[in-house]
C-alpha cells in the first residue's frame, strides 16, 4: 500500500480516517490531464481501491477548477497508434474502470471547470457533489475530436441520447444547476460548503457496512451492463450472498434490539 502523503508531482494523495483524498494538482493549467498526472492518478486510484482501510475515495481539483480535460498540447503531434496506446495505458476509460470496479464509493467534489476528460472522470465516480460555480461540458469537438474517455458512452446513460448528442455536438457548457436538473450531479452547494457536503456524505457511507455498500455498487453497476432479466438474476445472487455475512445478521439483530449496528465488514 502507498503511504499517505507519498510525494507525487501532479497530484496530492492523502489517506486519513478511512478516506483517500486525491487532489489533481496542476492549478496553473487548470489540472489538465497530462500523461504524468494520469500515471500518478492511476497509481493512487489502484491503491485507494485495494486498501481495505479506505472506505471512501474523494477526487477534487486544486486551484480554481476541478479539471479542464485532456492535455490538448499532447494532441498536436499525436498519431492514432499513440492515442490508442495511451488510452489503454492511462486513458480516462482505463481510470474509470478502476473506479467502477473498486468495491467502495468514489465521490467527485467538483468546483470550477469540469470539462472533457475532467467531466468523464467525474462521471466515472459514483457520486458527484458540485459547488454552484461548477461548469460542466464536453468541448472535444472544438479541438477536432470526440470524447475519448467514455463520454459518448456514459453521458447518454446519464441524460439520455438526445441531450447527450446536444451537449457533445455543440460542446456547450452547462451550469451546476443545469447539471443537477439533468441528473448528472447529486447535490449543488455554495463553494464554501463543498467540503462540508462531501464530509456529510462520507459520514453517512462510513456508518454503513463496507461489504453491503460494495454489494450495492456492484449490483447497480451491473444494471448498466446487462439486460434487465440478467441484471435481476445477478442482483438476486449478490443479495443472497450477503446472508453469509456477519454484518447481515448484526443488522437484523440491531433492528430488534433497537440499537445501532456495529459493523465488522465481514
Ligand atoms: N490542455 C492543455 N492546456 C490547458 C487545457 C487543456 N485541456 N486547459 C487549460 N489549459 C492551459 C491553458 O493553455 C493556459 O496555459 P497558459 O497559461 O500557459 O497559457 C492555462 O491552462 C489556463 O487556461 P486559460 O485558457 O488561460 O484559462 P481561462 O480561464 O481563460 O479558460 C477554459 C478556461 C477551461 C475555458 C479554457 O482553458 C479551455 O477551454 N480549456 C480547454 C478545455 C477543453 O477543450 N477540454 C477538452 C480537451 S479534449
Amino acid at each position: 500500500m502507498l503511504e499517505s502523503g507519498k510525494e507525487f508531482r501532479c497530484i496530492v494523495y492523502e489517506k486519513r480516517d478511512g478516506v483517500a483524498w486525491i487532489t489533481l494538482n496542476d492549478p496553473e493549467k487548470l489540472n489538465r490531464l497530462s500523461y504524468e498526472m494520469r500515471k500518478e492518478l492511476k497509481e493512487a486510484l489502484e491503491d485507494a481501491s485495494r486498501d481495505e482501510s479506505v472506505r471512501v475515495v474523494v477526487l477534487k481539483g486544486a486551484g480554481k477548477a476541478f479539471c479542464a480535460g485532456a492535455d490538448i498540447r499532447a494532441f498536436l503531434e499525436m498519431t492514432p497508434l499513440d492515442a490508442l496506446k495511451r488510452a489503454k495505458e492511462v486513458g480516462t476509460s482505463t481510470l474509470a474502470k478502476i473506479i467502477r470496479e473498486a468495491p467502495k464509493p468514489f465521490i467527485a467534489a467538483v468546483h470550477g471547470y469540469c470539462l472533457g476528460g475532467g467531466f468523464e472522470l467525474a462521471m466515472a465516480c459514483d457520486i458527484i457533489i458540485a459547488s454552484e460555480d461548477a461548469v460542466f461540458g464536453s468541448p472535444e469537438v472544438n479541438v477536432g475530436v470526440i470524447p475519448g474517455g467514455g463520454g459518448t458512452q456514459m453521458l447518454p446513460r446519464l441524460v439520455g441520447e438526445k441531450k447527450a448528442k446536444e451537449l457533445i455536438f455543440t460542446g456547450d457548457r452547462i451550469t451546476a444547476k443545469e447539471a443537477l436538473e439533468l441528473g448528472i450531479v447529486n447535490r449543488v452547494v455554495p463553494l464554501d460548503k463543498l467540503m462540508e457536503a462531501v464530509n456529510e456524505f462520507i459520514e453517512k457511507i462510513k456508518s454503513k457496512s463496507p461489504i453491503v455498500i460494495a454489494a450495492a455498487k456492484e449490483a447497480i453497476n451491473a444494471s448498466l451492463e446487462m439486460p434487465l432479466s440478467e441484471g435481476l438474476k445477478y442482483e438476486m445472487q449478490i443479495f443472497a450472498q450477503l446472508f453469509s455475512t456477519e454484518d447481515q445478521k448484526e443488522g437484523a439483530r440491531a433492528f430488534f434490539e433497537k440499537r445501532k449496528p456495529v459493523w465488522k465488514g465481514r
